[in-house]
Protein backbone atom coordinates (compact mmCIF):
# COMPACT_ATOMS: atom_id res chain seq x y z
CA UNK A 1 0.00 0.00 0.00
CA UNK A 2 0.73 3.22 -0.19
CA UNK A 3 0.66 6.33 2.04
CA UNK A 4 -0.25 10.07 1.81
CA UNK A 5 1.13 12.37 4.85
CA UNK A 6 -1.18 15.74 4.99
CA UNK A 7 0.93 19.08 6.14
CA UNK A 8 -0.37 21.74 4.65
CA UNK A 9 -2.79 24.08 7.10
CA UNK A 10 -1.46 27.25 8.72
CA UNK A 11 -0.98 26.11 12.06
CA UNK A 12 -3.24 28.75 13.62
CA UNK A 13 -3.91 27.31 16.32
CA UNK A 14 0.39 27.32 17.18
CA UNK A 15 0.54 30.85 16.68
CA UNK A 16 3.12 32.68 17.04
CA UNK A 17 5.59 29.96 15.75
CA UNK A 18 3.27 29.20 12.63
CA UNK A 19 4.20 32.68 11.57
CA UNK A 20 7.53 31.64 10.13
CA UNK A 21 7.55 27.90 9.82
CA UNK A 22 5.06 25.24 9.03
CA UNK A 23 3.33 23.48 12.14
CA UNK A 24 4.94 20.05 10.92
CA UNK A 25 8.52 21.12 11.03
CA UNK A 26 8.14 21.96 15.06
CA UNK A 27 9.80 20.11 17.33
CA UNK A 28 8.11 16.85 19.06
CA UNK A 29 10.72 16.67 21.66
CA UNK A 30 13.92 15.50 19.32
CA UNK A 31 12.66 15.47 16.05
CA UNK A 32 10.36 17.31 13.74
CA UNK A 33 6.85 16.83 14.01
CA UNK A 34 6.35 15.10 10.51
CA UNK A 35 8.77 12.38 11.54
CA UNK A 36 6.10 10.73 13.35
CA UNK A 37 3.92 9.86 11.03
CA UNK A 38 6.24 9.08 8.58
CA UNK A 39 7.79 6.64 10.86
CA UNK A 40 3.78 5.24 11.44
CA UNK A 41 4.01 4.41 7.95
CA UNK A 42 7.20 3.13 7.46
CA UNK A 43 6.21 0.58 10.52
CA UNK A 44 3.35 -0.94 8.93
CA UNK A 45 5.58 -1.14 5.50
CA UNK A 46 4.56 1.35 3.50
CA UNK A 47 7.55 3.41 1.77
CA UNK A 48 5.81 5.12 -1.17
CA UNK A 49 5.32 8.34 0.37
CA UNK A 50 3.11 11.33 -0.75
CA UNK A 51 3.75 14.57 1.48
CA UNK A 52 1.33 17.31 0.19
CA UNK A 53 2.20 20.41 1.67
CA UNK A 54 1.27 24.44 1.25
CA UNK A 55 3.51 26.70 -1.19
CA UNK A 56 5.49 28.09 1.40
CA UNK A 57 7.65 25.63 3.51
CA UNK A 58 7.70 23.05 0.63
CA UNK A 59 11.45 23.53 0.17
CA UNK A 60 11.94 23.43 3.77
CA UNK A 61 10.51 19.63 3.64
CA UNK A 62 12.50 18.65 0.73
CA UNK A 63 15.82 19.78 2.65
CA UNK A 64 15.08 18.20 5.45
CA UNK A 65 13.47 14.69 3.68
CA UNK A 66 14.96 15.08 0.46
CA UNK A 67 14.16 11.92 -1.38
CA UNK A 68 13.57 9.62 1.65
CA UNK A 69 16.46 7.34 1.57
CA UNK A 70 18.00 7.97 4.72
CA UNK A 71 14.94 7.24 6.57
CA UNK A 72 14.33 4.09 4.07
CA UNK A 73 11.31 5.91 2.30
CA UNK A 74 10.67 7.28 -1.17
CA UNK A 75 8.71 10.56 -0.89
CA UNK A 76 6.72 12.36 -3.96
CA UNK A 77 5.31 16.03 -2.74
CA UNK A 78 2.64 17.71 -3.94
CA UNK A 79 1.91 21.33 -3.09
CA UNK A 80 -1.76 22.90 -2.23
CA UNK A 81 -2.22 26.39 -3.12
CA UNK A 82 -3.83 27.69 0.04
CA UNK A 83 -6.09 26.46 2.91
CA UNK A 84 -9.10 24.61 1.54
CA UNK A 85 -8.93 21.71 4.08
CA UNK A 86 -8.42 18.11 4.51
CA UNK A 87 -10.76 16.60 2.10
CA UNK A 88 -8.93 18.94 -0.65
CA UNK A 89 -5.17 18.16 0.26
CA UNK A 90 -6.26 14.56 0.16
CA UNK A 91 -7.51 15.18 -3.70
CA UNK A 92 -4.22 15.84 -4.70
CA UNK A 93 -3.47 12.26 -3.99
CA UNK A 94 -5.36 10.61 -6.66
CA UNK A 95 -2.72 10.52 -9.63
CA UNK A 96 -0.32 8.99 -6.55
CA UNK A 97 -2.31 6.30 -5.19
CA UNK A 98 -3.86 5.23 -8.79
CA UNK A 99 -6.13 2.13 -8.33
CA UNK A 100 -4.96 0.44 -4.98
CA UNK A 101 -6.17 1.28 -1.54
CA UNK A 102 -3.80 3.51 0.45
CA UNK A 103 -3.02 5.12 3.91
CA UNK A 104 -3.22 8.46 5.05
CA UNK A 105 -1.96 10.07 8.20
CA UNK A 106 -2.14 13.83 9.22
CA UNK A 107 1.06 14.96 9.64
CA UNK A 108 0.46 16.46 13.52
CA UNK A 109 -1.05 12.89 14.39
CA UNK A 110 1.87 10.53 16.69
CA UNK A 111 0.84 7.17 17.45
CA UNK A 112 1.81 4.38 19.23
CA UNK A 113 0.05 1.26 17.74
CA UNK A 114 1.38 -0.54 14.57
CA UNK A 115 -1.55 -0.25 12.13
CA UNK A 116 0.31 -3.41 9.60
CA UNK A 117 -2.24 -5.94 10.83
CA UNK A 118 -5.27 -3.85 10.21
CA UNK A 119 -3.99 -2.50 6.72
CA UNK A 120 -4.00 -6.15 6.14
CA UNK A 121 -7.15 -6.58 6.66
CA UNK A 122 -8.31 -3.70 4.83
CA UNK A 123 -6.76 -4.38 1.79
CA UNK A 124 -8.64 -7.41 1.40
CA UNK A 125 -11.68 -6.66 2.19
CA UNK A 126 -14.81 -4.42 1.00
CA UNK A 127 -14.70 -1.06 2.61
CA UNK A 128 -14.01 1.88 0.96
CA UNK A 129 -13.01 3.38 4.87
CA UNK A 130 -11.35 2.61 7.78
CA UNK A 131 -11.14 5.10 10.91
CA UNK A 132 -9.72 4.45 13.97
CA UNK A 133 -10.92 5.66 16.92
CA UNK A 134 -9.50 6.98 20.56
CA UNK A 135 -11.66 7.63 23.81
CA UNK A 136 -10.84 11.13 25.14
CA UNK A 137 -11.56 13.41 27.31
CA UNK A 138 -11.93 16.74 25.44
CA UNK A 139 -13.85 15.25 22.54
CA UNK A 140 -15.46 18.68 21.13
CA UNK A 141 -11.58 19.18 19.88
CA UNK A 142 -12.39 16.36 17.08
CA UNK A 143 -14.55 15.16 14.67
CA UNK A 144 -16.80 12.82 17.10
CA UNK A 145 -18.17 9.33 16.54
CA UNK A 146 -21.98 8.65 16.74
CA UNK A 147 -22.12 4.54 17.86
CA UNK A 148 -25.24 2.32 17.54
CA UNK A 149 -23.96 -1.19 19.48
CA UNK A 150 -20.51 -0.81 17.62
CA UNK A 151 -22.10 0.48 14.28
CA UNK A 152 -20.86 3.89 13.55
CA UNK A 153 -24.37 5.95 12.64
CA UNK A 154 -22.56 9.40 12.03
CA UNK A 155 -19.56 11.72 12.64
CA UNK A 156 -20.23 15.14 13.95
CA UNK A 157 -17.12 17.34 13.49
CA UNK A 158 -16.31 19.33 16.67
CA UNK A 159 -19.31 19.20 18.44
CA UNK A 160 -20.11 21.74 21.17
CA UNK A 161 -22.26 18.54 22.56
CA UNK A 162 -20.31 15.59 21.53
CA UNK A 163 -22.73 12.18 21.31
CA UNK A 164 -19.76 9.84 22.68
CA UNK A 165 -15.90 10.22 23.96
CA UNK A 166 -14.35 8.92 20.98
CA UNK A 167 -12.67 10.84 18.47
CA UNK A 168 -11.98 9.89 15.07
CA UNK A 169 -7.83 9.94 14.92
CA UNK A 170 -6.38 11.31 11.99
CA UNK A 171 -5.31 8.24 10.78
CA UNK A 172 -7.69 6.23 7.51
CA UNK A 173 -6.94 3.86 5.49
CA UNK A 174 -9.29 4.40 1.90
CA UNK A 175 -9.72 3.03 -1.51
CA UNK A 176 -9.80 5.58 -4.11
CA UNK A 177 -13.47 5.56 -4.54
CA UNK A 178 -13.54 8.65 -2.55
CA UNK A 179 -11.74 10.72 -4.93
CA UNK A 180 -15.61 10.57 -6.67
CA UNK A 181 -16.88 11.76 -3.26
CA UNK A 182 -14.45 14.49 -2.37
CA UNK A 183 -15.61 16.02 -6.03
CA UNK A 184 -19.01 16.39 -4.85
CA UNK A 185 -18.02 17.74 -1.96
CA UNK A 186 -19.18 21.65 -0.26
CA UNK A 187 -16.92 23.65 1.57
CA UNK A 188 -17.94 23.84 5.28
CA UNK A 189 -18.76 26.76 7.49
CA UNK A 190 -15.49 27.22 8.52
CA UNK A 191 -14.88 26.98 3.96
CA UNK A 192 -13.14 24.01 4.32
CA UNK A 193 -13.58 20.42 2.41
CA UNK A 194 -13.95 18.51 5.50
CA UNK A 195 -12.73 14.88 5.93
CA UNK A 196 -15.84 14.12 8.16
CA UNK A 197 -17.87 14.93 5.20
CA UNK A 198 -16.13 12.06 3.27
CA UNK A 199 -16.40 9.67 6.17
CA UNK A 200 -19.90 10.33 6.55
CA UNK A 201 -20.48 10.11 2.93
CA UNK A 202 -19.03 6.59 3.15
CA UNK A 203 -21.27 5.39 6.52
CA UNK A 204 -24.25 6.00 4.16
CA UNK A 205 -22.95 3.83 1.83
CA UNK A 206 -22.37 1.53 4.88
CA UNK A 207 -18.53 1.40 3.25
CA UNK A 208 -16.88 2.80 6.43
CA UNK A 209 -15.53 0.39 9.38
CA UNK A 210 -13.31 1.42 12.45
CA UNK A 211 -11.06 0.25 14.64
CA UNK A 212 -9.76 1.17 17.95
CA UNK A 213 -6.31 2.81 18.76
CA UNK A 214 -4.78 0.72 22.10
CA UNK A 215 -1.79 2.99 22.31
CA UNK A 216 -0.88 6.61 22.80
CA UNK A 217 -2.50 8.77 20.07
CA UNK A 218 -2.45 12.58 20.59
CA UNK A 219 -2.47 15.42 17.73
CA UNK A 220 0.32 18.16 17.86
CA UNK A 221 -1.65 20.80 16.83
CA UNK A 222 -1.86 22.71 19.75
CA UNK A 223 -0.11 23.92 22.35
CA UNK A 224 -1.63 21.23 25.30
CA UNK A 225 -1.45 18.43 22.95
CA UNK A 226 1.99 19.45 21.59
CA UNK A 227 3.61 19.07 25.19
CA UNK A 228 1.38 15.73 25.42
CA UNK A 229 2.80 14.34 22.55
CA UNK A 230 6.18 15.51 23.19
CA UNK A 231 6.24 14.10 26.76
CA UNK A 232 5.17 10.42 25.38
CA UNK A 233 8.05 11.01 22.39
CA UNK A 234 10.72 11.72 24.95
CA UNK A 235 9.33 8.59 27.41
CA UNK A 236 9.50 6.71 24.57
CA UNK A 237 13.02 7.38 22.36
CA UNK A 238 15.68 4.56 22.48
CA UNK A 239 18.55 5.28 24.75
CA UNK A 240 21.33 6.71 22.07
CA UNK A 241 25.05 7.15 22.65
CA UNK A 242 24.29 10.86 24.09
CA UNK A 243 20.91 9.33 26.41
CA UNK A 244 23.56 10.33 29.08
CA UNK A 245 23.51 13.91 28.33
CA UNK A 246 20.72 15.95 30.45
C1 LIG B 1 -8.87 16.99 11.94
C2 LIG B 1 -10.21 16.37 11.55
C3 LIG B 1 -10.89 15.77 12.77
C4 LIG B 1 -9.96 14.77 13.46
C5 LIG B 1 -8.59 15.41 13.77
C6 LIG B 1 -7.59 14.37 14.24
O1 LIG B 1 -9.10 18.10 12.77
O2 LIG B 1 -11.02 17.37 10.95
O3 LIG B 1 -12.08 15.12 12.39
O4 LIG B 1 -10.57 14.31 14.65
O5 LIG B 1 -8.05 16.04 12.60
O6 LIG B 1 -6.34 14.92 14.53
P1 LIG B 1 -8.10 19.37 12.79
O7 LIG B 1 -6.84 18.92 13.46
O8 LIG B 1 -7.85 19.76 11.37
O9 LIG B 1 -8.82 20.42 13.56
Amino acid sequence: MKGVILAGGSGTRLRPLTKVTNKHLLPVYSKPMIYYPIQTLLNAGVKKILIVTGNESAGDFMKLLGSGKELGAEFTYKLQDGSFGIAHALSLAEDFVGKEKFIVVLGDNVIEDNISEAAKDFESNNYDGLIFLKSVHDPERFGVVELSSDKITGIEEKPKQPKTNFAVTGVYMYSPSIFDIIRKLKPSARGELEITDVNNALIERNKLTHKMLSGFWSDAGTFPSLFRASEFAKENEEPSSNSKEH
